[in-house]
């Protein structure tokens, strides 16, 4: 074994209790395993214990962990090259770049990498704007979620007292304010009307009436995540979407898509194309490079794209490592039919779910398109009150019986199933099985 890699597999509690004094991280929920590796869905903790993850780390290993055919495809191109400034082009550049337009919306045509996800929303914004004289604000969706970085926090609910108190994002209003937030359609919690259908025609109409009495100036953009996930598993639907189009047609205002985690997770390489509605300008991240940093922002044809000027220039903009990665998961994705294995796992662990429902009716709404999943916990199926503690519980049970689920909504009152795309009905059966155990324990 390399001495480096020998070195750090061989760090013992007291080591690694020595070095977390030095190490900072600012989100996250730690104090659980210290992983040591993993396969397909697979992950191992150093004391060798195994968890199946529903998290796909933070939904960005549509293959797994460690997929031979990735690394073998990256270390074959990483003897020839790594690191490239992006004033150079490169053969991978310019595949993926034709890949990526070749499955998004016809209309999407042209494409920009830059580092990761949160850098390709800020890219969307720069386009909008550039495209928007004259405008200075975005809306954006109560609870959603768009990142952390200064350009984009102020989009995010971990800005806003959402959860109860004041988040993380509250603390850097100076950088981050601007932002006008419309209501989003939550069926399961709509705020204004108990017919979930009349209150999306509300929201509908708060988005137009915001749009022209609501902002200064025209609005620069639209940013909308079609499935809000980090806000709770909100998934939005057609005819809402359909509005948004028009209102957005209506006013002239850039609609963005943030599919940083719609992309493929659906069961369509889109959300736009499981919509059947085309948004201006779309941004990818998390699982487009394969397991490796990488994000892309795509724009409509007819729209202003960028000058050669600095307008968006990053020292790791053209990662070769990155985009060889992406050419190959996108070439097993269709090669394998990963996209029907999502749609077709996703059905039987929603099916599976709503068995359990019935076991446990404090499982108060299940949420599913393709393997994007949300299942909320409530203490009460007709009061509908939010059951946080359980959710808590149930995290903890679960991470005792190895499988690792994802915790959602600004109040944390939901879990979330995302496996890798590659999970198998054996997998599935596993997930729910040990569920059902761990929701026994949580909900005694
Ligand atoms: C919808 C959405 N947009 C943007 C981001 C920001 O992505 P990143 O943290 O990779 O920059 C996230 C991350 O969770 C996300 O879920």
């Amino acid at each position: 074994m390399d001495p480096v890699l020998e070195r750090i597999y061989g760090l013992d509690a007291k080591q690694l209790a020595a070095c977390s004094e030095h190490l900072m991280v600012g989100g996250g929920t730690r104090g659980g395993p210290v992983l040591h590796h993993g396969k397909g869905v697979r992950v191992w903790d150093t004391d060798g214990k195994a968890y199946i993850d529903c998290t796909s780390q933070s939904w960005a290993l549509y293959l797994g962990y460690c997929n031979d055919e990735i690394w073998e495809t990256v270390d074959e191109h990483a003897r020839n090259l790594t690191h490239v400034h992006q004033g150079f082009d490169t053969l991978p550049r310019f595949a993926l770049a034709e890949r990526i337009a070749g499955i998004m919306p016809a209309e999407l045509n042209r494409v920009s990498f830059v580092p990761t996800s949160a850098i390709a929303l800020e890219g969307a914004m720069k386009l909008a704007l550039k495209n928007r004289p004259g405008s200075a604000h975005f809306l954006c969706l109560m609870d959603s979620y768009h990142g952390t970085t200064l350009g984009t926090m102020g989009a995010s609910w971990i800005s806003t007292q959402s959860p109860g108190y004041f988040a993380g994002g509250s603390r850097f209003l100076p950088l981050t304010r601007q932002f006008i937030r419309v209501p989003n359609p939550y069926r399961y919690r709509p705020y204004f009307s108990a017919d979930p259908d009349e209150n999306e025609r509300i929201c509908l109409t708060m988005l137009e009436l915001t749009l022209q009495k609501g902002v200064n100036g025209p609005a620069a953009g639209f940013i909308v995540e079609p499935l809000q996930a980090s806000g709770g598993m909100i998934p939005l639907t057609h005819s809402y979407m359909r509005g948004v189009r028009e209102i957005c047609d209506r006013y002239g205002v850039p609609l963005i898509f943030d599919e940083i985690q719609t992309f493929v997770r659906m069961g369509k390489w889109t959300a736009a194309e499981y919509y059947g509605v085309t948004p201006d300008v779309i941004a990818l991240g998390k699982a487009v490079g394969g397991g490796l940093p990488l994000g892309v922002t795509i724009l409509r044809d007819g729209l202003e794209g960028y000058s050669p000027d600095a307008e968006e220039l990053h020292t790791f903009a053209n990662n070769s490592l990155a985009q060889v990665a992406a050419l190959k998961m996108l070439d097993i994705i269709e090669r394998d039919d990963i996209m029907g294995n999502t749609t077709r796992m996703g059905a039987y662990l929603r099916d599976g779910l709503l068995k359990l429902q019935q076991q446990f009716p404090r499982i108060g709404d299940i949420r599913q398109a393709g393997l994007h999943i949300g299942v909320e916990v409530v203490k009460d199926p007709e009061t509908r009150e939010p059951d946080v503690d359980a959710v808590a519980a149930l995290r903890a049970e679960a991470m005792q019986r190895g499988l690792i689920i994802g915790v959602a909504g600004v109040r944390k009152n939901l879990f979330k199933i995302k496996p890798a795309l590659v999970i198998r009905q054996a997998e599935c059966d596993e997930v729910l099985s040990v569920l059902e155990d761990a929701l026994k324990a949580a909900l005694a």
